[in-house]
């Protein structure tokens, strides 16, 4: 989805969604956590971080974790905000053409794969292979209520469940979102 969108939606508001401040994103951040099946994870990577409110509570279970937006303000509120956490690195980057170096055993799509056109998807199922290690976990967390996104939020765990690689292991179906783990095959 175009940069301007988001432009537009932080335009006058650092944190547009209320991830700070509403119960339902605190209240899903908690069930999305806790659904990881690993108590830790060695290296994790987060597209589409904002202004870090999730990736404050990821960090508490990676050794790593990478967390990156395209919109440059909100890189730099994750930065300030995670600036007492050395395992944490935001970077200003675009999902999903950017993988860090090497391979990890977690990625997270929280809110972030429906803004994926088909061409986009294929892209990210693609890097995600080439990334993540075989028993490495991707976490999935979409709001599943009408959009005007290119992919519908209740669409992404049948997409996901098509990839003959990754197995759904953990599941949450709320009446607004869908969060679940998918494992990939060793
Ligand atoms: C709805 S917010 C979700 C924030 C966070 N993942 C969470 O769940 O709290 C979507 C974020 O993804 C970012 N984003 C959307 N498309 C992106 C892309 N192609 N590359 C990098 N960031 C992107 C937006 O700038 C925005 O900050």
């Amino acid at each position: 989805m175009a940069h301007d969108y988001f432009d537009a939606m932080y335009a006058d508001d650092s944190d547009p969604w209320r991830f700070d401040t509403s119960w339902y994103e605190r209240r899903k951040y908690q069930i999305a956590l806790s659904l990881l099946p690993r108590q830790r994870y060695r290296r994790a990577l987060e597209p589409g971080c904002s202004i870090g409110s999730f990736t404050e509570l990821l960090a508490t279970r990676c050794d790593e974790l990478v967390a990156f937006d395209f919109h440059e303000p909100s890189v730099v509120n994750a930065r300030d905000r995670l600036a007492d956490a050395p395992q944490v690195h935001v970077r200003h980057e675009t999902f999903p053409g950017f993988w860090p170096e090497g391979t990890g055993d977690l990625v997270v799509w929280s809110e972030v794969a429906y803004y994926l056109n088909t061409r986009g998807a294929s892209r990210a199922i693609a890097g995600l292979q080439n990334w993540l290690e075989p028993g490495g976990d991707l976490l999935a967390v979409h709001y599943t209520g009408a959009t005007n996104y290119p992919r519908p939020g209740a669409e992404i765990a049948t997409w996901l469940d098509s990839v003959g690689w990754l197995e759904r292991t953990v599941e949450c179906i709320d009446p607004s979102f869908e969060a679940g783990v998918w494992t990939r095959s060793a």
